[in-house]
């Protein structure tokens, strides 16, 4: 890509047209021995992988569809502390180049007026700490108009197209994405997630509002209150019982 101004972040692109999930790529490049900064792009993802088990809507030539290879020398215990990394460097990307005021529901979810325009699933690949990969997936809704969307996500979803009303560079925001997240995994290995947890707090939408959570044990409502080490949301419920959510689905009341 001209104009990559990364040490390591892209410096191998694989693009294709078609693909079933860029991750399902990228964990085939990952078993063949592809080194950190990999990046795999789709035009158009057939079966694109959401958080949750649900389908992502990755249409043709309309949003940004890509995985990228990292290989991260952090316990596994760790991950989720670079779901909320990448959710930074996309947030503080997408809010310089579209002037937009965007911010992140926990854990990674990209929010314009409450309306989701980009998410992240990051995927573990290996339990041995020195061979694992994080294959970090990063789906953006860029170009679609209304009509693109299905019906059901109208309400919820959004792309960057309708909430600027002007076109935006795919290749400009993937550049600018790369350059800021290889900044920001710099300082995280050299300082550790202090510095991050502070920038995610800044850009969140979830914190010190009331909300609802979905989790595996069942649907708790209360004030996020912070996050934690381990990017943990912590949640004062309206019971007044302090819990953690570790993973889950966040509503904002
Ligand atoms: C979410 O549910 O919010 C996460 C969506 C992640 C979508 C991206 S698009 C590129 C990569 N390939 C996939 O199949 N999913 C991720």
């Amino acid at each position: 890509m001209e104009g990559l101004k990364t040490k390591v972040m892209g410096r191998r692109l694989h693009v294709y047209e078609d693909v079933e999930s860029t991750q399902i790529v990228a964990q085939s490049l990952v078993t063949a021995g592809a080194e950190e900064g990999t990046l795999v792009i789709a035009e158009q993802q057939t079966s694109g992988k959401g958080r949750m088990g649900r389908k992502w809507y990755s249409p043709r030539g309309k949003g940004i569809w890509m995985s990228l290879v990292l290989t991260p020398k952090i316990p596994l215990f760790y991950t989720p502390q670079l779901t909320l990394l990448t959710a930074v460097a996309l947030c503080r990307t997408l809010r310089q180049l579209c002037a937009i005021d965007i911010g992140i529901k926990w854990p990674n979810d990209l929010l314009i007026a409450g309306k989701k325009v980009s998410g992240i699933l990051l995927e573990i690949s290996g339990e041995d700490e020195r061979l694992r990969h994080i294959i970090a997936g990063i789906g953006i809704s860029a170009n679609l108009n209304v009509q693109d969307f299905p019906q059901e996500l109208r309400p919820i979803a959004s792309s960057l197209l309708i909430e600027t009303s002007a076109p935006v560079s795919r290749e400009a925001i993937i550049l600018a994405f790369l350059k800021q997240f290889e900044e920001l995994y710099e300082i995280y290995h050299e300082q550790g997630f202090a510095p991050i947890r502070l920038l995610w707090e800044a850009l969140s939408v979830s914190l010190h509002r009331p909300i609802r959570v979905q989790t595996a044990g069942g649907v708790t409502e209360g004030i996020a209150e912070s996050i934690d080490d381990s990017g943990a949301l912590t949640v004062t419920t309206n019971t007044g019982e302090k819990i953690k959510v570790f993973s889950g689905e966040v509503e904002l009341r």
